[in-house]
């Protein structure tokens, strides 16, 4: 699942720093949404500010009463975290007093959500008995703090404490507070490793040709994001893939099956893997170190293929560390079920997630999937439901079937 920032501009000169923040929010795969109060459009404009977000900015020019318009309520629950940058000494004062008199403000006072404010001001009003005051107010109140930052200020010859900390440093702490996942204590996999492979791999002809197949990866990575959600370590082993990196998970990336291979035996001992990626079955058995070219007159090449190492296969049969349950899918064209049930056994894999992969069932590329779950015990059909509805199931029967089993790596 995408991580949801709401980015609060608050009216100072760094307000310009916060555009800068908004790509870098974005480069970590966050969707941002904007609010710019009244001040910081003197700074700022709100179209720039949407044309970096790729959304619409609110401010206090909306109607907050219009049912068509998305209420401050909403604005402050449809988030994973807020951030207010800068937080100028008037805002901080209207927080630490819970005042909620503009869009700004009330968003601050309804939400249930983390906050992170990154002050910056000038020096002297820093560092006032009031602004400290109003700090400590805040801090009791559990808000995050980065910054400010000592150095010289827009005024010219004043220096100090009071420079907003850089977007970058902003970034890392808005990445780290949204990792800091609550379910890392306490969820269902809290204390588990979970390993899962994602995506297609990329098997090199020549410098600049390559065999692929159509996996997209979402429904690898939206297991890894479950995974996390569940408060498991989790190491996502992926191929080539346009998908950002699911949040809390760490991510090896990888073009070959053979790289693929590596990544996974270098992260075992795992409690559960989960082997999603569409691994090329075959790679070209000897690469060409240079491009190939056409030579006028003579036939077209002829790709000698050799088989790769099948992973799923390899990690199934390992004693000792095998992972406690192992689970493999299987992307048919026909007879389904019945392929999925020999993969289970001719694998050894615990579980075997099958789904159709025609392209008329638009299963690869895109957002839903229809599977069924092949284990010793039978088979589970599920309804057709969304990639990260799959992904969450899948990930409850997994852990369910480890408590169940309780056994430790
Ligand atoms: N798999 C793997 N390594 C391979 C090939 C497949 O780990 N070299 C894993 C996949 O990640 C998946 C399962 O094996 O979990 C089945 O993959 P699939 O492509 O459906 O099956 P294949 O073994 O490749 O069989 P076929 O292509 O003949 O259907």
């Amino acid at each position: 699942m995408t991580q949801r920032v709401l980015l609060i501009i608050g009216g100072g000169i760094a307000a310009y720093k916060s555009l800068d923040l908004i790509r870098r929010l974005r480069e970590r795969g966050a969707n941002v949404r904007v609010v710019l109060t009244r001040a910081a459009q003197e700074f700022v404009t709100p179209l720039a500010a949407g044309a970096l977000s790729n959304d619409r900015v609110f401010t206090d020019l909306f109607d907050l009463d219009d049912e068509r318009e998305i209420g401050h309520i909403r604005l402050a629950r449809d988030t994973d975290l807020i951030i207010v940058a800068p937080a100028t000494a008037d805002l901080l004062a209207k927080m630490a007093t819970g005042q909620a008199n503009d869009l700004a403000t009330a968003v601050l006072l309804a939400t249930d959500k983390p906050v992170l404010a990154a002050p910056a001001m000038n020096p002297r009003m820093w560092s006032h008995p009031a602004t400290r005051r109003n700090v400590r107010q805040l801090e009791a109140d559990g808000i995050a703090f980065i910054g400010p930052k000592a150095g010289e200020m827009a005024e010219r010859g004043e220096a100090g404490i009071g420079r907003m900390a850089e977007p970058i440093e902003i970034a890392d702490t808005a990445t780290q507070l949204l990792t800091e996942r609550p379910s890392s204590k306490t969820g269902p996999l809290a204390g588990r490793h979970v390993l899962v492979t994602s995506g297609p791999t990329h098997e090199p002809i020549d410098p600049v040709r390559y065999i692929a197949n159509r996996s997209s990866g979402k429904q690898g990575h939206a297991i890894a994001a479950a995974a996390a959600a569940a408060g498991a370590r989790v190491t996502l082993v992926s191929g080539p893939v346009t998908l950002a990196d699911p949040p809390g998970v760490a991510i090896i990336k990888v073009q070959t099956a053979a790289e693929m291979l590596a990544a996974v035996e270098g992260a075992l001992p795992a409690d559960i893997a989960i082997f999603a990626a569409a691994v090329a079955d075959w790679r070209v058995a000897t690469t060409a170190g240079q491009k190939l070219k056409k030579t006028k007159g003579s036939a077209a090449p002829t790709l000698a293929l050799t088989e790769n190492p099948d992973i799923l296969k390899g990690i199934a049969a390992r004693s000792p560390r095998r992972p406690a349950l192992v689970i493999g899918f299987a992307a048919e064209t026909e007879s389904v079920l019945a392929h999925a049930q020999k993969k289970r056994t001719a694998k050894s894999a615990d579980w075997i997630v099958a789904n159709d992969v025609s392209p008329a069932t638009g299963t690869f590329g895109g957002d839903w999937n229809t599977v069924h779950l092949v284990t010793a015990e039978g088979v589970t059909s599920w309804p057709p439901q969304s990639k990260d509805e799959v992904a969450r199931l899948l990930i409850e029967e997994a852990a369910g079937w480890l408590a169940a089993h309780q056994t430790e790596v």
